[in-house]
């Protein structure tokens, strides 16, 4: 974060989802996850100013096709959201240069909320501890309460408000958007639909043992236990597309590749950055938008 007179810059990361397997649907409607999130150094920038009048609010978001509506933009809910719980009156203008695809699986929209918190928790004094910065993140996203923790890398159950840190691997990362968007609602109806048509469900027991390889598996970078249940549920022709990608990533020298969230991005791992960044370019040929990334710290 950079600070000057009221003005404040932040990164807002994407993620990936290194594994990710949906358990059982809760009576809340949502699902369970174990999943291992990563954060990358690939985002967006936003920029937070002070303006007047008092409880006034501008956004500005750069680099997208389409303007979201007001009222359906992540920052606006997270903004109000902060106000209504802190009182926090000042006039804010934000400006997002925005790089991480929507619908995307990249978590773009969360940590924008993400980051809206935490710069207007700085701005405003800090009158929220992080875990009710954590309680607004939730109501905002399920993905939210990841980018608030600021690791590099967590185990992550629950809806998604359960953040276990762990080491992150010691890796490089192209990440291949094929395009089109994914709807992350829509991908779990299929997903139920799919499981209640005789796909056997994962058994939530023995939850504990098998974060604890997962994480360590993840620290290491060995891949064998990764996997991403929504790759086999698309239609054929999505299936196709990312069934490609993910092959041709291997093709390209990546250890592991799979899909990120409920799609649409796909990414590579790779163990040596020069290969990964000629994987990047190769498939920039092929797809509009393909970027070579690294672990996100702080
Ligand atoms: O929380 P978020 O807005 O990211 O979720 C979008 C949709 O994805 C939810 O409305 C829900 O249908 C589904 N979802 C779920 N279980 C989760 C996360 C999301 O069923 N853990």
């Amino acid at each position: 974060m950079n600070e000057i007179q009221g003005l404040l810059t932040v990164f807002a990361p994407a993620k990936i989802n290194l594994h990710l397997t949906v358990l059982d649907k809760r009576l809340d409607g949502f699902h369970n996850l174990e999943s291992v999130f990563l954060s990358v150094n690939f985002g967006d920038s936003m920029h937070f100013q002070f303006i007047d009048p008092e409880n006034s609010i501008e956004i500005t978001m750069q680099g997208m096709k389409s303007p979201i509506p007001m009222e359906k933009n992540i920052i606006f809910k997270a903004l109000s959201l902060f106000r209504q719980k802190t009182g926090f009156s000042r006039g804010v203008k934000i400006t997002v240069e925005k790089r991480i695809p929507l619908g995307g699986g990249l978590g773009g929209g969360s940590s924008n909320a993400a980051s809206t918190l935490l710069a207007l928790n700085r701005l405003a004094g800090a009158p929220c501890s992080q875990r009710a910065l954590l309680e607004m993140a939730v109501s905002l996203g399920s993905d939210v309460p990841f980018f608030i923790h600021e690791t590099p890398a967590a185990l992550v159950t629950g809806r998604g408000e359960h953040i276990q840190p762990i080491e992150a691997p010691p890796a490089y990362f192209v990440l291949v958007n094929p395009g089109f968007s994914s709807d992350t609602a829509a991908a779990f109806r299929l997903l139920d639909s799919q499981r209640a048509s005789g796909t056997p469900n994962n058994e939530p027991a023995q939850a504990e043992e098998r974060l604890r390889t997962i994480g360590s598996c993840c620290s290491c970078g060995s891949w064998l236990e990764f996997s991403n249940d929504f790759l086999s549920i698309f239609p054929e022709k999505e299936k196709n597309v990312y069934e490609g990608i993910i092959l041709r990533l291997k093709e390209l020298g990546a250890q592991f590749s799979s899909l990120s969230g409920a799609g649409s991005t796909c990414f590579g791992v790779f163990q040596d950055s020069e290969q990964a960044q000629k994987a990047a370019e190769t498939m920039n040929l092929s797809w509009g938008f393909s970027v070579f990334c690294s672990v996100h710290r702080n």
